[in-house]
């Protein structure tokens, strides 16, 4: 398996964690299960913390070249979208109790943070056409991220220079 393959796959694998996370939680939204939606949160968070993190540290950055600033700026707002509705999300799981119109909010929150999974799991195209040495170290920023392990609302409100 060459670099890039074995890249495409991890991402293509971290994308579908995230995915059916945010499926799970719609589904506890809809059941008013706010002990369930606590936890899938707090599982949204973990998983999407390094991994925001290293697209932003590695990726995203190499990927001007080949969209232009305008789109890569795009895929930073998508992110400062996701981290924002991650926060109103874990407040609303945060209550012991939901009403309708709370559980239909989260569904709202959770699914607008969906198109960026299926747009984000795309730019593996690109990645695949840059030279070797940028993919292995998008795999070392990710081992790095992954090593510090920072939910995205620590990372957000710490190391990440971008405010949200
Ligand atoms: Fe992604
Ligand atoms: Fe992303």
């Amino acid at each position: 398996m060459t670099i890039s393959d074995q890249f495409t796959e991890t991402f293509r694998q971290e994308h579908r964690e995230v995915r059916d996370l945010l499926f799970s939680l719609i589904n506890a939204f809809t059941d008013l299960d706010t002990t369930r939606a606590r936890r899938v949160v707090s599982a949204v968070a973990a998983a999407t913390g390094p991994h925001f993190r290293y697209e932003e540290e590695s990726m995203y950055p190499r990927l001007v070249p080949i969209f232009g600033a305008e789109y890569v700026g795009k895929l930073l707002a998508d992110h400062d979208g996701a981290i924002r509705n991650a926060r109103e999300l874990a407040e609303l799981a945060d209550l012991t109790e939901i009403d309708q119109p709370q559980a239909e909010r989260g569904i709202e929150l959770t699914r607008q943070i969906l198109p960026h999974v299926s747009d984000c799991d795309g730019l593996s195209i690109m990645v695949e056409t840059l030279p070797e040495e940028d993919v292995i170290d998008i795999l070392a920023t990710r081992d790095l991220a992954l090593e510090k392990n920072l939910d995205l609302l620590t990372w957000a409100g710490t190391v990440r220079t971008r405010r949200s």
